[in-house]
């Protein structure tokens, strides 16, 4: 086996005895009933003894991993999820995603779901505000709900939920108030609209051993600015995507990678004097609007599978 780093060439015989250990442990998942189990269980092992041997890892990094990974789990409750921030920050958050959300004609793309989703936010109607309470700059959204053969959806469920200014969903607030964060319904013709807030950057929790990795190899904690949604309709997969303000200098160094090109949206400034979409007065503060289109896939019947498509 090559080396990837500067490591003299293995004797033969140490070349058998790597190989013979990987290929006994590979065999010891044989009698696994579960078919996929069986094949989770021996691919893994197989990258994990790949990524040894290449490295030609030191018993003091294993026991580096090991801490990491124990920081990792003690620093995990209910309240907060340090395996999947590890994960996202590795981007296999986002490429579990990218697998499971298969391009599918003009459908729109989805990106990471993260830790502040709230199931039971408030409802409110077309042309309504999420804030409650939130603060920031005004930004009016407005756009359709189609299939991806153009047919309107009408009474797509969404979902939205952000950051405020400061950078904290209200999951993050010492309180129990719900802010930044509401469900709505689309209209007969697929249309929906409503006030949001102006997305603004925020770091992910950053003070446990996800946030010592990030500082250890120069990577910023720090999310491009989004707004989240969650788009659901019979017949159609649900879609968990954000959209992205253009021109934000995080775009390229999404700490989680959830950005696409297709979700970068035009956030256009309005001076407080311009008229806001439903006359609603909002002081003296400039406000923003943008516009975000959304195709759903239609859910199709599978018909091929995992092991016959990926052999
Ligand atoms: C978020 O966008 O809310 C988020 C995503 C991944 C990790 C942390 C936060
Ligand atoms: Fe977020």
């Amino acid at each position: 086996m090559s080396n990837t780093i500067d490591h003299p060439p293995l004797h033969d015989e140490q070349t058998r005895r790597e190989q013979a250990l990987t290929e006994t442990v590979v065999a010891s998942f044989d009698g696994t009933p579960d078919a996929r189990l069986k094949q989770l269980m021996q691919s893994l092992t197989r990258h994990l003894h790949a990524f040894v041997r290449e490295l030609r890892l030191t018993e003091d990094e294993w026991n580096t991993a090991i801490g990491f990974l124990t920081d990792v789990g003690h620093i995990t409750d209910d309240r907060r999820q340090e395996f999947i921030l590890l994960s996202d920050v590795f981007g296999v958050s986002m490429q579990t995603v990218t697998v499971n959300n298969e391009a599918d004609a003009d459908a729109t793309e989805a990106t990471v779901f993260g830790p502040f989703f709230v199931e039971d936010s408030p409802s409110i109607e077309l042309g309504g505000d999420i804030a409650g309470g939130a603060s920031g700059q005004p930004c009016w959204v407005e756009g359709t709900v189609t299939s991806t053969d153009g047919t309107p959806i009408a009474g797509a469920h969404i979902e939205v939920w952000e950051a405020d200014e400061a950078g904290f969903y209200d999951v993050q607030y010492d309180g129990t108030e719900l802010a930044g964060r509401a469900n709505l319904t689309a209209d007969s013709a697929g249309c929906y609209f409503f006030w949001g807030l102006t997305p603004t950057p925020y770091p992910i929790p950053h003070d446990g051993p996800v946030g010592r990795m990030l500082a250890a190899t120069n990577r910023s904690p720090y999310r491009a600015s989004h707004l989240h949604f969650k788009v659901s309709a019979p017949g159609h997969r649900t879609l968990v995507t954000h959209i992205f303000v253009r021109g934000d200098e995080l775009l390229g160094s999404d700490s989680v990678f959830g950005v696409r090109e297709s979700l970068i949206a035009e956030f256009t400034e309005h001076s407080s004097a311009t008229p806001t979409p439903d006359g609603r007065a909002i002081g003296d503060r400039s406000w923003t609007s943008t516009r975000f289109d959304i195709v759903l896939a239609p859910t199709r019947a599978k018909t091929d599978s995992h092991s016959e498509r990926h052999r």
